[in-house]
Formats: structure tokens, C-alpha cells, sequence
């Protein structure tokens, strides 16, 4: 069992503590077939302290779909994705992922958030092969293949997000962008099926991030994991994934599920588009409302 996983507190935000997670590895070749939620509610806390984060919320996800999660801030989005990886369990109902309530058997899963913590001391090949020294069955044959095989799957991905040439330097002499490619190398290495995504381009600026929309869907269509992807940038949402949800405010609940049918690869130039214009405003009205409905709740909540 993998340390960074149990040891993960679970009242923290992992967004400033943790770069990824990644519990021991499903056996090889076993498909993660889906994720389904049925009717799950999380409240945080007990009695007059108890934060109700999550309405009861049902969601399916197939294998290989890129799923965005938008909605208001606090409405329970990250709360998903730490329902998914196991992290948090649910009050009531049930988290399926790969055909198995989540907890009872570890799973395979990358994880990257707003802020790509790199361990200091290690250069940046080494950091992306950390998952390599940890999750099974990496770990039994880390030692012999470390300058071997996994050093050349390391610098695969590092070349195909443009890092070609910058797998010997330190994490301090990487630009917020270069960090963040990085980052989805590491969280892709180990091959997981399932990738969770918590506003990862949130901190880079707007030519940066879009830069990264491209590398991030060349990644999936190379890899297909399954993705979710918790954004509150609509554009983000709209270029990358194949299906939008859209949550209510917190706590939350899915108040929209739409399929995003743009061909790919998609382009920023399509984003400018009137049907790409025409969900991003839709998608927009739904957030406004949801928000609206919910403000006295979150004022008195500050
Ligand atoms: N560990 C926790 N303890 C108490 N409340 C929490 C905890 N984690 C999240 N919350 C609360 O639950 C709600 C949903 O949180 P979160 O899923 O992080 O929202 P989002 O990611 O959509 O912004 C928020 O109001 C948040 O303050
Ligand atoms: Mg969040």
C-alpha cells in the first residue's frame, strides 16, 4: 500500500500539498472500466460543525472519456475527484471505480493539481520517475531499470510535452508552465487509467495554459486514460473535454450533463467559433444562476 496515499490528510487542500497521488497499482492489463457514483453525499464534520459538501450525486463515466466538472467555487467539485481517488469516502452511497467500490481495492490513478509540487532536490527526470519507484509492479524492477527502460519512457513524455533537453535540471530552473508539463509527465508515467485533474492550469497565464490544452489533449488521444478534469475556466472546458457536468452550488449536485461533439484535435481557433461561443455562454448561464440561487448560503458561510 502506498504511503502518500493513507497518509494524505484528508482536511487539507490538496491543490498547495500534493502533486499527485498514486495508490499501488491495479494488476497489469485490467482495464479501469468506469466510474459510477450512485446517489453520493458527503458531509464533512459531525453535529453543528457537520459542512454538507456534497448533495447526493450520481454520475457515470466510461472508460476513456475526458469528463469536465465546472460549477460555482465550493459546490464540491474537488470533493469528487477526492470520492474517486479514495481519499475521501462518501457519508452515503457509493463510489464504483473499475467495477469495485473505491477503498477495497487500490487503484492506479495520476493526480494533478493548480500548484506542481516537485521535490527540490531531485532533478526533473528523476521527479517524473518517482510514481516509477513507487507503484507496483514499477517498483520490483526500479533499481535495475532506472537508467534503462523507464528512463527512456520518461524522456518520451518529457519530449512530447517540449521538455526535450531539460530532464537533467532542477525543479527551480523551470519556468510555472515548463513545472505544470512536467507535472503531467509524472502523473502519466506509471501508465494509470485514470487521470484526476484539480485545476491544474489555474495558477499560468492565458498563452501558457493554452499551450497546455493542446498538450494535454495530444496526451490523451496518445494514452486515452480516463480523465476528470475539475476547471472553472469554460474555455478549458470546452477545448478539452467529450462531456461537460455542470454543478449546482454547494452543496452540490450535477445540474447539466452535456456531450461536447467538436472534432479533434481541437484548435484555439475554434474556440472562437460561434456553436464553441454559443456552449461557452450556455455553460456560463447555468454557472450564473446556480451561483445565484446559493449566495446568501455562501455569504454567511465567509
Ligand atoms: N475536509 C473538509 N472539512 C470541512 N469542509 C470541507 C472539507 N473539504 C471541503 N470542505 C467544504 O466542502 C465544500 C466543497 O469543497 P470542494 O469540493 O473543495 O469545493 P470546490 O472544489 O468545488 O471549490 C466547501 O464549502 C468546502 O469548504
Ligand atoms: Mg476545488
Amino acid at each position: 500500500m502506498n504511503s502518500m496515499q493513507t497518509t494524505q490528510p484528508q482536511t487539507t487542500q490538496p491543490q498547495t500539498t500534493q502533486a499527485f497521488a498514486i495508490p499501488a497499482a491495479i494488476p497489469a492489463g485490467e482495464a479501469l472500466r468506469a466510474i459510477e457514483l450512485s446517489a453520493a453525499l458527503v458531509t464533512f464534520g459531525r453535529g453543528d460543525k457537520a459542512v454538507p459538501a456534497l448533495s447526493e450525486t450520481s454520475l457515470r463515466i466510461n472508460d476513456g472519456e475526458f469528463v469536465a466538472l465546472v460549477g460555482p467555487s465550493g459546490c464540491g467539485k474537488s470533493t469528487i475527484l477526492r470520492l474517486v481517488s479514495g481519499l475521501v469516502s462518501p457519508t452515503s452511497g457509493a463510489v464504483i471505480v473499475g467495477g469495485r467500490e473505491v477503498a477495497a481495492k487500490a487503484l492506479r490513478i495520476g493526480m494533478a493539481f493548480q500548484n506542481p509540487t516537485m521535490l527540490p532536490w531531485l532533478t526533473i527526470e528523476q521527479n517524473v520517475m518517482l510514481p516509477l519507484k513507487i507503484v507496483q509492479p514499477f517498483r520490483a524492477s526500479y533499481r535495475r531499470e532506472k537508467r534503462g527502460s523507464f528512463r527512456d519512457k520518461a524522456h518520451a513524455l518529457l519530449d512530447q510535452v517540449g521538455l526535450k533537453g531539460f530532464a537533467g535540471r532542477f525543479p527551480w530552473q523551470l519556468s510555472g508552465g515548463m513545472l505544470q508539463r512536467a507535472n503531467l509527465c509524472r502523473a502519466l508515467i506509471h501508465e494509470p487509467r485514470l487521470l484526476l485533474l484539480d485545476e491544474p492550469f489555474g495558477a499560468l497565464d492565458q498563452f501558457t495554459r493554452e499551450e497546455l490544452w493542446a498538450i494535454l489533449q495530444q496526451l490523451w488521444l496518445t494514452h486515452k486514460p480516463t480523465v476528470l478534469l475539475v476547471t472553472h475556466d469554460l474555455r478549458e472546458a470546452g477545448f478539452l473535454a467529450s462531456r461537460i457536468c455542470v454543478m449546482s452550488a454547494r452543496p452540490g449536485r450535477i445540474i447539466d450533463d452535456s456531450a461536447v461533439d467538436f472534432p479533434r484535435p481541437r484548435n484555439i481557433a475554434m474556440t472562437f467559433e460561434p456553436d464553441f461561443v454559443a456552449l461557452n455562454q450556455r455553460l456560463r448561464d447555468l454557472i450564473v444562476d446556480a451561483r445565484g440561487v446559493s449566495a446568501p448560503v455562501a455569504a454567511a458561510e465567509e
